[in-house]
């Protein structure tokens, strides 16, 4: 069975193709109206969310689906202590495809073992955010006719933002794609980011403490909010939380054909003046993220239906280690009793397949 936990769960082909669907979609809407009648989406929201649960509900009501689902657990009998793996065996005596977003990092994942239908993770805690990815990689292509050969600058809350790490996981597959991470110590992308995926991939990037250093360099500006809700202590954030700021003033000196890329929400991060530029292209994105999530629904069916053994190529295997257990309190094995997995990374250390943290090997 297909699913998608981690960008990388595609191949470079199979999100290329992800995307030319979707552009055939916002192409021809009309051909796609009945393309999933009489299926359900059961979109389960742990999490607060605006656009990724309606774009979700929007995109089966456009392929002529139906939705069902909840958007807060406490309305849910995980509010009575269900697990995740329970919760995903009913909905899926309801549903053929299933959305999750859930606060731990990994529930995804879990969800995708016991599901028995395809899992898409729509953002699990800091881990990962793959519809947002295709929404974004989309909107470069629409906005800038390609997805290798341009500089992206990352900036703001690279350590909890998802978005950021899911984003320069699947880049990291193009030709040419140049990095400036622009952020204060405290919100440094992790070290296993820049290690395994940046270092790994030889992707070409740096670190910067300002925005106005690089931004005549930028093709792409990424913005993202400083989240409140990933902080454990409230000094931190309240040190970190004004960072960064865009504005038309350091808008000034950036090319002019750049565009402005924001995950959404906001806060203050990009000042509402900077709304009315041509290079603006966070609500753009938005739209997109409708349509690439339309094109994902229909293939992860597709695929249900056509090869329901198949298992995702790019994906790394995964090891069961029942001597470690994982000690980070934001993973899903830390409330639920889940089988303890593992990937191995290339210096032979094992990294939690839920989280991603780091456990030197077992001897
Ligand atoms: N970009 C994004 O995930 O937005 P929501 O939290 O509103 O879904």
């Amino acid at each position: 069975m297909r699913h998608l936990i981690e960008p990388t769960d595609l191949t470079v082909e199979e999100t290329g193709a992800i995307i030319s669907l979707a552009e055939d979609i916002i192409a021809d809407r009309d051909k796609y109206r009945d393309a999933c009648r009489g299926k359900k989406l059961a979109t389960l929201f742990y999490e607060p969310s605006t656009r990724t649960r309606l774009s979700f509900t929007a995109a089966m009501m456009e392929l002529g689906g139906n939705v069902i689902g909840f958007s807060d657990a406490a309305s849910s009998s995980v509010s009575k202590g269900e697990t995740v793996a329970d919760t995903v065996r009913v909905i899926s005596c309801f549903a053929d495809i299933i959305a999750m977003r859930h606060f731990k990092e990994g529930a995804p994942l879990v969800a995708s073992r016991f599901a028995g239908i395809p899992v898409i993770n729509a953002g699990d805690g800091s881990h990962a955010h793959p519809t947002q990815t295709l929404t974004d990689l989309l909107t470069i292509k629409r906005e800038k006719g390609r997805l290798d050969n341009f500089t992206i600058g990352f900036c703001g809350d690279l350590k909890f933002g998802r978005t950021v790490h899911s984003l320069i996981k699947a880049l990291s597959r193009y030709e040419g794609v140049r990095v400036i991470l622009i952020a204060p110590d405290e919100l440094r992308l992790p070290e296993y980011m820049r290690r395994e995926v940046c270092d790994k991939h030889g992707i070409d990037y740096r670190e910067v403490s300002t925005m106005e250093e690089v931004m005549p360099e930028l093709d792409v500006l990424y913005m993202t909010r400083v989240q409140k809700e990933r902080f454990l202590d409230e000094e931190e954030f309240n040190r970190v939380k004004d960072s960064f700021v865009l504005d038309p003033q350091k808008l000034s000196a950036a090319k002019k054909d750049m565009i402005i890329l924001h995950p959404l929400p906001r806060v203050n991060e990009i000042t509402q003046a900077v709304d009315a530029d041509p290079r603006a292209a966070y609500f753009r994105q938005v739209e997109n993220g409708k349509f690439v999530r339309m094109a994902l629904i229909l293939t992860l069916l597709r695929k249900a239906e056509e090869c329901p053994g198949e298992e995702a190529p790019a994906a790394e295997p995964l090891e069961s280690h029942s001597g470690i257990r994982c000690t980070n309190g934001r993973c899903i094995s830390s409330t639920e009793d889940v089988e303890p997995l593992f990937r191995r990374t290339d210096d032979g250390a094992c990294r939690c397949a839920y989280c991603e943290r780091r456990y030197e090997p077992v001897r």
